[in-house]
């Protein structure tokens, strides 16, 4: 059985889907593992590194993808890439189906086994192969970072000569995976935290990391651990509430989103009138429309001399540890697959099965196979 890593082609795109510990663990369980040479350099891997764990360099991608049973990526395949897998290989990665939905009827015409990690089930048996938390980590620890490089102001609170300096006051919105983890790296750096959420389970979270929760009485709980939608009263009551808390804050990183929707518009302009000069918004939601009236995706945007980034692949900034942790996901959910050193997926386990999103020429994923075939009749 062959894995193959092929380099990633995306612009900015420098993360890279294995690495060489993780290829040392492939090649005991008996595989053979092709990496494109150069795959890693973004991520600070060499060839030399990959080759010194056991995986074959390859210099001409067309004979890679050819090659492998399995190819492990990062972003979805272009339409030329696609073509060159060959019929039943098995290819994993962050597919971005909505975003793609070309490759994936090409995925689905060529025979490929699509397995998109963003439809992996949510349960605790996958937390280990979960790479959007692990990547969501990523960017809520790196949008920390953002702020407090633009801010004018220190984090911590000070004493000095001249006087006590008040912490910077940060406001997080949205307390998944990414906001959790831009609280706690908020107050390692020594910032009062408030953080709000429409799911009344994050409450104690926060308050675990000795942030500040916004109460409020909106239950917006849906399946799999995601947010609903808000109705039109709701996201009324929503502005309301956090107009106030937004005007104090030094730096607002936002995270909302809600899975298959365009991200919630959170923060208004209005609210940004309100922000005192200097104060900082990094928008992580701004590869799905944004939180903020006010973002630009991949720009920065001033106004009232208020700054707003939409920063977008944020886990492509931190390539060696994101990597990391992308490829330890990959292992785990390999592991499911290979028995003595030969693929032997079993389609009915749930986690396979709920990542599937192309394979034996259909597609698998109902909302995408309704935007596709329902387009096509
Ligand atoms: N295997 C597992 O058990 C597992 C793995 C990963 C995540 N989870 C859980 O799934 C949940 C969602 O994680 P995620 O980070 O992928 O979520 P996400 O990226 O879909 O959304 C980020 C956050 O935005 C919030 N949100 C949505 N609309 C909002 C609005 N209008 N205002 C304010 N906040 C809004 C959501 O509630 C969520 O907490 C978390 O509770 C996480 O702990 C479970």
């Amino acid at each position: 059985m062959r894995i193959a890593v092929p380099k990633e082609s995306a612009a900015g795109e420098h993360r890279v889907a294995t690495v060489p510990d993780v290829v040392g663990r492939l090649v005991k369980l008996g595989v053979e593992v092709l990496v494109e040479t150069g795959a890693g350099a973004g991520a600070f891997h060499s060839d030399e590194a990959f080759a010194a764990a056991g995986a074959r360099i390859v210099t001409d991608a067309a004979e890679l993808y050819r090659e492998g049973d399995v190819v492990l990526k990062v972003q979805a395949p272009t339409l030329e890439e696609a073509e060159r897998l060959r019929e039943g290989t098995i290819l994993i990665g962050l597919l971005t189906p909505h975003k793609n939905l070309d490759v994936v009827l090409r995925l689905r015409d060529r025979r490929i086994t699509a397995l998109a990690l963003e439809l992996l089930p949510r349960i605790s048996r996958a937390q280990a192969m979960d790479a959007l938390s692990s990547q969501a980590s990523v960017a809520g620890y790196r949008a920390v970072l953002m702020a407090a490089y633009r801010l004018g102001k220190f984090m911590p609170m000070l004493t000095t000569p001249t006087g006590t300096i008040r912490p910077a006051r940060f406001l997080i919105v949205g307390v998944g995976v990414a906001g959790l983890q831009a609280i706690a790296t908020a107050r390692r750096l020594g910032a009062m935290v408030e953080a709000y959420d429409v799911r009344p389970a994050t409450k104690e979270q926060v308050e675990s990391l000795g942030a500040k929760f916004i109460q409020m009485d909106i239950k917006a709980d849906a399946q799999g651990g995601y947010a609903r939608e808000l109705t039109a009263e709701e996201k009324q009551q929503q502005q309301d509430l956090i107009a106030k808390h937004v005007a104090q804050a030094d730096v607002v990183i936002t995270t909302a989103a809600v899975p298959g929707k365009q991200a919630p518009r959170i923060i208004t302009t209005a609210m940004v009138e309100h922000m005192r000069a200097g104060s900082v918004i990094i928008d992580l939601a701004a590869e799905s429309g944004g939180n903020c009236e006010l973002t630009k995706p991949d720009k920065g945007v001033r106004y009232h001399d208020v700054e707003i980034l939409g920063p977008v692949n944020v886990p492509s900034t931190l390539a060696t540890h994101a990597s990391e942790m992308y490829a330890k996901n990959m292992l785990n959910l390999l592991q499911l697959m290979i028995k003595d050193g030969q693929l032997a997926p079993d389609w009915e386990d749930e986690v396979l099965r709920d990542s599937t999103l192309t394979r034996d020429g259909d597609i698998k994923f109902g909302p995408i196979r309704t935007l596709i075939e329902g387009g096509q009749s």
